[in-house]
């Protein structure tokens, strides 16, 4: 039998096995979860040793385990390394989700629940595409080397440790991850950007106790006011960011690059549709597709402080804090960029208040030219899949490991996304269409196996 007829032939074990993984509550965030990383990190160890790699270890690391795979059989072949991750977002608010997160359920030709389209049910697409090339050809058509890791929800932090003190195990003649989504329904995408992310909490501290506001109320410094004040200078009336020098290593745009990405089939309408709101807005003097690929922002994650549970409390807090996050193109530098934010904010703020800044966590953007042919390769392999012919894509979000690799080894990343737009990553009712799931098992496989061949 050969790999497709495999594949074909396993559609429900498969589905029930990729079921199985996202049963377990892998989020990496919170320390209650830590049995479950432990048990995902196993599961994924487990099924690669059942896709016939050789040499599987789970690596501890500071905070979760990496899974590490090999297989080194196909003397003369290359070598590409597979990344994914197998930790998941909080999967809350519970009460949005129309089938529990971690009850899997197929729905309208889709398979909901938290981890299906960012990053299990992908990382399962590759597990499954070895597996079939394994049994079927009896062993594996190229080196395979695989590192699944459990802290990218979290900056992949202790990710970049492990790649310098072990470049030997890492090297490849090209990275393969899929962590990104298609640019529409039928439209299979290779992104060949990326952009970079820079994560931070401010905690603005005035009063040394909450406060009576009736018996202070008038005389004393607001941290809720003062925040809220702080926010609101951090844009213009155009959108555009007004921390200094924000924008000064922002690498223009070519009149080609800007040409090929606004011509793709990106529809405004499905967008709209997605976002859900009555309106859009966005930086002046730039098309949609340019503000979410090509410029950088800031955006505010969360904010809180003072009463915010049933009924009135009449308090003037102590506290205040808010979450911010700025996304970084290319070339803009992300430490300098940091010192920028900590000192254009410090420079609002009233004497009446302390601020604590800190950086949770940072990621530089990423653009590849994708000129090597393992990118045709990539073309005809996803055509296999899906029938259609692949689009070259720049996508807003952010994957550290793909930078940290491509810094590192200056191979060839090939970003082969089986998501979609409206998958509702990190979101209630994320899902995975099984169009793509099972066409996205097709096309690793064909793609593996035309890396193979001269
Ligand atoms: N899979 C996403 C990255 C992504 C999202 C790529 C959308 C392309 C489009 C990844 O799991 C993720 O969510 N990354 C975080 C960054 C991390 C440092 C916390 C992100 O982009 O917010
Ligand atoms: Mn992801
Ligand atoms: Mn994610």
């Amino acid at each position: 039998m050969d790999f497709l007829d495999y594949i074909e032939s396993r559609r429900q074990e498969n589905l029930n096995e990729l079921k199985d993984f996202l049963r377990i509550p892998s989020v990496s965030t919170k320390n209650e979860h830590k049995p479950d990383i432990d048990r995902a990190a196993r599961w994924v160890a487990d099924r690669l040793r059942g896709a016939g790699l050789p040499t599987v270890d789970i690596i501890p690391t500071k905070m979760h385990p990496l899974v590490l795979a090999e297989s080194m059989e196909a003397p003369g072949k290359p070598t590409i390394l597979f990344y994914g991750h197998y930790d998941v977002q909080p999967a809350e608010p519970l009460n949005l989700w129309t089938s529990p997160p971690f009850d899997p359920t197929v729905r309208d030709g889709n398979l909901y629940g938290r981890g299906t389209a960012d990053d299990k049910g992908q990382v399962h697409i590759h597990l499954k595409a070895l597996e079939a090339l394994k049994k079927s050809e009896g062993k594996l058509p190229l080196n395979v080397k695989v590192i699944i890791e459990g802290e990218e929800e979290v900056g992949s932090v202790n990710l970049w440790d492990f790649v310098i003190g072990n470049k030997g195990r890492l090297k490849a003649d090209a990275l393969v991850v899929s962590d990104t989504a298609m640019l529409a329904h039928g439209v299979p995408s290779i992104t060949y950007g990326l952009r970079g992310l820079n994560y931070y909490q401010v905690e603005i501290i005035g009063p040394a106790v909450d406060l009576h506001s009736g018996a202070f109320g008038g005389a004393v410094p607001n941290p809720i006011t003062i925040l809220a004040e702080l926010i609101a200078k951090l844009h213009d009336k155009n959108f555009h960011v007004t921390v200094p020098g924000f924008y000064d290593d922002v690498a223009p745009l070519s009149a080609k690059e800007r040409k090929a990405l606004n011509s793709l089939p990106w529809k405004e309408s499905e967008f709209r549709k997605t976002v859900g709101a009555p309106g859009l807005c966005g930086e002046k003097g730039f098309t949609n597709v340019e503000r979410l690929w090509c410029r950088p922002t800031l955006e505010l994650n969360g904010i809180w402080g003072g009463y915010t549970d049933e009924g009135s409390k009449t308090v003037i807090p102590s506290k205040a804090f808010a979450k911010i996050s700025t996304r970084l193109v290319p070339n803009q530098n992300p430490a300098k960029i940091a010192k920028q934010v900590e000192r254009y904010i410090r420079s609002l703020l009233p004497k009446t208040v302390h601020c604590k800044f800190e950086v949770l966590s940072t990621s530089k953007p990423w653009v590849a030219p994708y000129t090597h042919p393992i990118f045709q390769k990539a073309i005809h392999s996803l055509e296999k899949g899906f029938g259609t012919k692949a689009v070259f894509i720049r996508e807003g979000g952010s994957i550290p490991f793909v930078t940290q690799m491509h810094d590192t080894f200056k191979v060839p990343c090939v970003l082969l996304g089986f998501g979609l737009p409206d998958e509702n990553a990190h979101a209630p009712d994320e899902h995975i269409s099984l169009e793509n799931y099972f066409g996205g098992i097709k096309s690793v496989a064909s793609f593996y196996s035309a890396l193979a061949q001269p």
